[in-house]
């Protein structure tokens, strides 16, 4: 499988690792060797080669001058591409799409996305804006070019939130879906609960990669409630924008609140909600004062929860990491690996 790197941060890396940890297992168990054609980022450079790259020598680079543009030279070695270049010219089968998106507009992975697609070339990202926000017209793109459109890691990094339910709940009506769907805020309000201050939870969760580029994103409620938009759309066949789902996030929140929580044996969590109604859905994220025996309640730290009501099955509960950058790149390998066995 040959694949290029559009963003070579740390979410690109965690995956190039593991391409290298698991080459034996991708090989025996999968039947594919990743074949790493092109790295273009915009504060890294461009390389591309036809016929590979030495993954443990990029990385090796990166770390090294943080840039890819000192690959050595060889025949065939082309720098200097830019990410659509290299979407339409390197001769992949697989787009890593990993660019520092703004979730807001999308961009540029919504560009990326479709130069794609319009160049039957298959996809996996973890930019959640592509998928919140242009859904309908990418997955349309991707089905009538005949390619496969990956983003398991827009909700819950690894964390099978998008396929469990798509593979292992079907048949159910799903009527309602709730969650914390956000892994900084829960790392805060967790911190908050064993004494630590709203800022130094919010600075140390930005340490661990937890938090967005711009953490506004995250505490305010915004992150959760794109991820609960890619939920209704892609689970519930629904067509939300961001604008429908009511917000509220939690940076008002004080020591005070917290406590004065604990002292009535409940714990604060945010929560997002999507539930089926007469006229369609409603979905909101605001934050909840959920009872200490609530299972919601047990889940700290950047850990992730997600609830799914099912018409058949009753309730059904996934826990697992919400966020971190293995975790994350991870969810790609997941998308790379159904895509193989989509193609097999
Ligand atoms: N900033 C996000 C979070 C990362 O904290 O959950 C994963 O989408």
């Amino acid at each position: 499988m040959k694949i290029a790197f559009i963003g070579f941060g740390g979410v690109g890396q965690a995956l190039a690792k593991l391409f290298i940890r698991n080459k034996e297992q991708l090989k025996k168990q999968y039947g594919f060797e990743p074949t790493v054609v092109a790295v273009t980022d915009v504060m890294k450079g461009a390389v591309y080669h036809p016929e590979g790259l030495d993954v443990a020598k990029l990385l090796d680079l990166v770390q090294k001058t943080g840039n890819v543009e000192d690959y050595p030279d060889q025949a065939g070695l082309v720098k200097g591409w830019d990410s659509l270049k290299t979407i339409k010219e390197a001769n992949a089968d697989m787009i890593v799409e990993v660019t520092y998106t703004d979730v807001k507009t999308g961009q540029p992975a919504i560009d990326h996305c479709r130069a794609a697609f319009e160049h039957q070339k298959s996809v996996v990202t973890t930019n959640k804006g592509p998928v919140a926000l242009a859904y309908k017209e990418l997955s349309e793109l991707a089905k009538n070019n005949g390619v496969y459109w990956g983003f398991e890691g827009t909700v819950m990094s690894g964390t099978p939130a998008l396929r469990m339910p798509e593979t292992a709940l079907a048949g159910n009506e799903i009527t309602e879906i709730k969650g914390i769907l956000n892994g900084t805020t829960n790392y805060i309000l967790t911190e908050m609960e064993k004494g630590s201050s709203y800022e130094v939870a919010l600075k140390q969760a930005q340490k661990l990669g937890y938090a967005e580029a711009d953490p506004t994103s995250d505490v305010e409620g915004y992150d959760a409630r794109y991820k609960a938009v890619i939920l209704a759309n892609y689970l519930m066949g629904e067509q939300l924008n961001a604008e429908d789902v009511t917000c509220k996030g939690i940076s008002h929140f004080t020591s005070e609140i917290v406590d004065d929580a604990l002292q009535e044996k409940k714990k604060w969590r945010l929560i997002a909600r999507i539930k089926k109604n007469d006229k369609g859905v409603e979905a909101k994220v605001q934050p909840e004062m959920v009872e200490e025996s609530d299972p919601l309640a047990g889940v700290s730290g950047a850990t992730n929860a997600i609830v799914y009501e099912c018409d058949l099955a009753g309730p059904i509960m996934l826990t697992g990491a919400g966020a971190g950058l293995v975790e994350t790149g991870y969810s790609l390998l997941i998308d790379i690996i159904n895509f193989q066995r989509q193609n097999i």
